[in-house]
């Protein structure tokens, strides 16, 4: 039941200050400025010994987790990171006894993430999973976790999953930071703008009107360019890969940082730059990035927090704090890429070539 809606990743698209909702409820712990995560089964000594985080997924739930690791370095400073699961259990990778895994997976039956999990328990590591579908063999498979509670995503593409799998990394950040040595103020301040998300969710939303338009006018792009810088960057390359998925247009990411080590020898009008500008530390930087593109008359449509006087089009999303903006940004690119899809005439619930779970090598 697409409930009024015409496809279902419109429908799931729309669905996410719900779910989002439901990723908090009960699970934030004011009184300590923390959550609470009842499935993880990790008592506070054993997440104190903690020395890196691993992270593992593949396509989405990969760059989601690259977000997490990010969250999970700023928030917990454990060092961290995440590598597609079909690369990790190709390469006999070192398994350490003081590393967290984590698998993410929508529905928790990728064979590329069940096959490293099963690699890591066999080798003894300690493996959490991040998954949406209850019961499925990567939850089962897992020592702990912490579910995701997207409800049932039908379109092929990851939309709302995204999303309330970046949201859950951000309570397992917060969670190992108070364990550790994120301060009561920070704690606080992230919970508040963990509460601030779905409101905000919404009123992105009402903006889709203006996506639509702007989506129409970057239709006809043969390839794009999508660009982000830290936090951003796994923002970009989710951004770029949801636009290939389902409106078949070839798109790149890069860093920003990285544009002039290369890609800016691509720059020309055909070929339009998606760049993600938050209003951060690095907004300067970002700003000199757009200017570099312009003046190879590349066209830019940035996703910021302001209106960016470098770029032809703006989206201006609302502020978070700056750990959960990515969160935010996220959005209105999903919409990018819908309506782009849709301004095509793709089979936008089922691209081609492509399945919802991937069971097989
Ligand atoms: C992207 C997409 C795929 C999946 C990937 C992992 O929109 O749908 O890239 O994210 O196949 O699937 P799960 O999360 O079910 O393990």
């Amino acid at each position: 039941d697409m409930g009024g809606h015409d496809t279902y990743m419109h429908k799931e698209i729309s669905e996410q200050a719900d779910a989002v909702d439901r990723a908090l409820r009960g699970r934030i712990d004011d009184r300590f400025s923390t959550v609470h995560l009842g499935g993880l089964n990790l008592d506070a000594r054993e997440a104190r010994g903690v020395r890196r985080v691993k992270i593992l997924g593949c396509g989405t739930s990969y760059h989601a987790g690259q977000i997490g690791a990010q969250m999970i370095e700023e928030l917990a400073r454990i060092p961290s990171d995440a590598e597609p699961a079909s690369e990790f259990r190709y390469r006999d990778p070192v398994v350490d006894p003081d590393t967290l895994y984590v698998a993410v997976s929508q529905s928790g039956e990728t064979y590329d993430v069940l096959a490293a999990v099963q690699e890591l328990k066999r080798k003894g590591a300690r493996v959490l999973g991040l998954v949406n579908v209850v019961g499925s063999a990567i939850a089962r498979e897992t020592d702990g976790g912490i579910y995701v509670h997207a409800g049932p995503e039908v379109c092929v593409v990851s939309t709302k999953c995204f999303t309330n799998m970046v949201v859950s990394f951000a309570l397992l950040a917060l969670h190992l930071g108070r364990i550790r040595d994120l301060s009561v103020a920070d704690g606080k301040r992230i919970i508040e703008g963990l509460r601030r998300l779905p409101g905000q969710i919404d009123e992105i939303l009402k903006g889709e009107e203006e996506v639509r338009k702007l989506a129409a006018k970057y239709a006809d792009a043969k390839s794009m360019m999508f660009i982000g810088r830290v936090r951003g960057y796994p923002v970009a390359r989710e951004a770029s890969l949801k636009l290939k998925e389902v409106s078949y247009i070839h798109a790149e990411a890069y860093p920003a940082s990285e544009l002039k080590h290369g890609p800016l020898a691509l720059i020309e009008p055909a070929m339009p730059t998606v760049a993600i500008v938050p209003d951060d530390d690095l907004l300067e930087k970002n700003r000199a990035a757009l200017e570099e593109i312009k003046a190879r008359n590349g066209r830019i449509l940035a996703v910021a927090h302001q209106e960016q006087e470098k770029a032809d089009h703006t989206i201006v999303v609302p502020k978070n704090e700056p750990e959960l903006d990515p969160i935010l940004i996220g959005i209105p690119l999903q919409l990018l890429a819908y309506h782009t899809a849709l301004a095509l005439g793709r089979d936008i619930d089922k691209p081609r070539n492509l399945a919802k779970s991937v069971t097989v090598e």
